[in-house]
């Protein structure tokens, strides 16, 4: 049988391309997304994708969501926790606090919220997988980004708890964390940077390429690629993992 697969935050960037990879892996595919016209743009683009919008900080929607995607679905083996937003560039003293609270709700309190809500369906599949999406924000210390490094460290706490409560259900979960990857977050985060210090944008990027082995943007289909190993027989005994795929940085 099929794989049967949701992608939160699925309808561009890396989420988009997880769901075409696995959507090519031959796996049923639902995507949700806060964006519409990214949801149409990639149904246009990939018309057996199954999708919905929400917004995966508010809890009802949540719950209206896995709902949906459980029916669409017909079931779920594979969860994949994407959804995640940049937050404020700012020392953290001058972090507004609801910026933070958006941040947490986004990027760790969503994924607590649709795991919660996929766990029955998980227990029921024969080889149940949870993907989490951190960072190499989950990895060093992130200067004037804490509440993007605090709640991407987060995840990686969750993933590897969620490998221990759930190995026994042989459900199977792994965070990935990705480094400087190319898209369009890439050249955001670049900008940031720029106005905080006062450099050009390519001196910023110039330096966040002496960071790493390999002074290259990671390529987002090589995160897909990870994400459809992870998930499949041949990483049968990988779990409770951060996985980097990064280039190597040596600090962020
Ligand atoms: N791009 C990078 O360099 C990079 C590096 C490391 C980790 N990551 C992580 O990978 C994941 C995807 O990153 P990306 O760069 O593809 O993101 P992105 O900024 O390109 O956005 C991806 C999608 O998230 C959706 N989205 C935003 N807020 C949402 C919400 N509240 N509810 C539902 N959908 C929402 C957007 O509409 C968009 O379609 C995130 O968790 C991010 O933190 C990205």
């Amino acid at each position: 049988m099929s794989q049967r697969v949701l992608v939160t935050a699925g309808a561009s960037g890396i989420g988009r391309e997880i769901a075409r990879a696995f959507a090519a892996s031959g796996a049923r595919v639902f995507v949700c997304d806060i964006d519409e016209a990214a949801l149409a743009a990639l149904v246009t683009d990939s018309p057996g994708i199954g999708t919905t919008r929400c917004d995966v900080s508010k809890r009802a929607e949540n719950e209206r969501m896995v709902a949906a995607a459980l029916q669409w679905l017909g079931g779920l083996d594979v969860l994949v926790n994407n959804a995640g937003i940049a937050g404020p560039t700012v020392p953290v003293d001058e972090v507004p606090p609801d910026e933070w609270d958006r941040v947490v709700q986004v990027n760790l309190t969503a994924a607590f919220d649709v795991t919660r809500l996929s766990i029955p369906a998980l227990k029921q599949s024969t080889a149940g997988v949870v993907i989490v999406m951190s960072s190499a924000a989950g990895r060093f210390g992130y200067p004037n980004r804490v509440a993007y490094a605090a709640t991407k460290w987060g995840l990686v706490g969750f993933t590897k708890t969620l490998a221990m409560e759930l190995g026994p259900f042989g459900i199977r979960a792994n965070a990935i964390l990705p480094g400087t990857v190319a898209g369009d977050r890439i050249q955001r985060v670049f900008e940031g940077r720029a106005k905080l210090s006062g450099k050009s944008i390519d001196e910023v990027r110039d330096a966040s390429m002496r960071n790493q082995s390999l002074q290259t943007l990671v390529d987002p289909k090589d995160i897909a690629s990870l994400a459809v190993f992870l998930a499949s027989d041949a990483g049968k005994s990988i779990s409770g993992q951060a996985l980097a795929i990064d280039n190597d940085i040596q600090r962020l």
